[in-house]
């Protein structure tokens, strides 16, 4: 899908309303990251960059100047370069910048030395990501002396620093219908890459041949990137949460837990399902996936605007309370085991987190100390999981099981809409795509 300049005009337009009268905001680029000695990463914009301006090379500066006349929205980036574009491809330039990015003025990113302290000259405040980017900080330390050095010509330095992250995350919280779109390509995308995978694993395959499934998938879909290292763990390796070694063999009897999302046009998916390697789910596997799976149903079930953020896993929490009850691998009253947190030994992570251009994206959980209520236009994902590690206080049968399942929600007027409600999750359609 292509950029539409406009969203990101109206965008700059919401938050230059929010800021002071008398301000200016600053948001630099994310820095280049070595790989080893002169291979670099794959450039990945800094996503607050990127929510305001769609521009996505390194070595630039945002400038936003509510009120101004000249100019109100100044990017200072590379300039074009003929020999450098002929060995790293187009850079946009400063009048690309203007152009198909909509700045009113750019400037050389060499520049900003010169110009930027006239231009923080007389304003009142500085919006800027505090502590976020250290080169930056010192930058604007620099430039902050050099005008309180120039008091005596009677030049006025900026007296208040304000957090930008604040008030842009409040924005990137709620998603508007393009962002939404977006989200749902990279779902779309992250629900094909699950369903091939699930259709293409067999055992003595290589969690890191499973992998590479999903990433045809995401690449041949236009999705170069994940949205986050892609775990593949197969039997006691689903027990490690972050696990992303995906070197082992997958046994038949074992189930594989995948949690992979496709990032599309910085937006991120972020799905993960459990199957089993050699497409049958045992009689005690059966049993622990469907306590996660009601528990999941139960807690997307709940969504809707004005529930409280912690509403789905206070869900999830009592369903796999009583289903770890009823398998007798907890014992007591279901009121105090969730008091104690007794289901934290198997399930000791959140049910999930806000989605956007991160993966565990922006905005507050809470709002003066009490759990944020659900919004229209807010995404989360809702993942309860359930594993058993060979250090697990269980029975043996029990022993080296992990099972997780993910799906992306969002919240709508009177409800909610799963973007990633296309891949199956019942044991039966899970066994019938596997062996069909
Ligand atoms: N894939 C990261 C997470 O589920 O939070
Ligand atoms: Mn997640
Ligand atoms: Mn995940």
């Amino acid at each position: 899908m292509k950029l539409k300049k406009q969203e990101f005009k109206k965008r700059r337009q919401e938050l230059m309303a929010m800021m002071g009268s008398n301000s200016i905001a600053f948001l630099p680029t994310a820095p280049v990251a070595n790989r080893n000695r002169d291979v670099d990463h794959i450039y990945r914009q800094d996503s607050d960059f990127y929510y305001i301006t769609g521009f996505s090379e390194p070595e630039a500066l945002v400038v936003l100047i509510p009120g101004r006349e000249q100019a109100e929205y100044i990017l200072f980036c590379r300039e074009k370069d003929d020999n450098k574009e002929l060995w790293h491809g187009r850079r946009t330039g400063l009048e690309g910048a203007c152009e198909e990015f909509g700045a009113d003025d750019s400037f050389p990113i060499t520049d900003i030395d010169e110009i930027i302290p006239g231009l923080m000259e007389n304003r009142d405040q500085v919006y800027y990501p505090m502590g976020c980017n250290a080169e930056f900080d010192i930058k604007l330390l620099e430039w902050l002396n050099q005008l309180r050095g120039n008091v005596r010509k009677g030049g006025r330095p900026p007296t208040e620093f304000i957090s930008l992250d604040h008030v842009l995350h409040e924005m990137r919280l709620i998603k508007k219908s393009w962002e939404i779109k977006l989200m749902q390509m990279a779902a779309d995308i992250s629900v094909e890459a699950h369903i091939r995978a699930m259709k293409a694993v067999r055992p003595k395959m290589k969690e890191f041949q499973l992998e590479a499934e999903y990433l045809h998938e995401f690449i041949t879909q236009g999705a170069r990137s994940t949205a986050y290292p892609s775990i593949v763990g197969g039997g006691k390796n689903a027990c490690v949460l972050h696990y992303i070694d995906n070197n082992e063999s997958l046994k038949s009897g074992d189930l594989v837990l995948v949690d992979a999302g496709a990032e599309y046009q910085n937006y991120a998916a972020d799905i993960t399902r459990t199957f089993p390697v050699n497409g049958r789910f045992t009689t005690n596997q059966k049993l622990l996936y469907q306590i996660v799976l009601d528990a999941q149903n139960a807690a997307i079930e709940a969504i809707k605007p004005g529930i409280h953020w912690d509403d789905p896993h206070n869900i999830a929490v009592d369903i796999i309370t009583e289903g770890l009850i009823n398998l007798k691998i907890l014992k007591g009253s279901k009121k105090k085991l969730i008091k104690d947190g007794a289901y934290k030994a198997f399930f000791m992570h959140k049910t999930g987190h806000w989605l956007g251009l991160d993966v565990h994206d922006v905005g507050d959980y809470k709002v003066e100390d009490e759990w944020r209520q659900l919004e229209m236009g807010m995404v989360l994902t809702v993942e309860p999981g359930l594993y058993f590690s060979h250090h697990s206080k269980v029975a043996n049968k029990w022993k080296n099981i992990g099972i997780r399942i993910e799906d992306d929600v969002l919240v709508t007027a009177d409800g909610h809409h799963v973007l990633t409600q296309a891949l199956p999750k019942t044991i039966e359609e899970i066994e019938y795509l596997m062996n069909s």
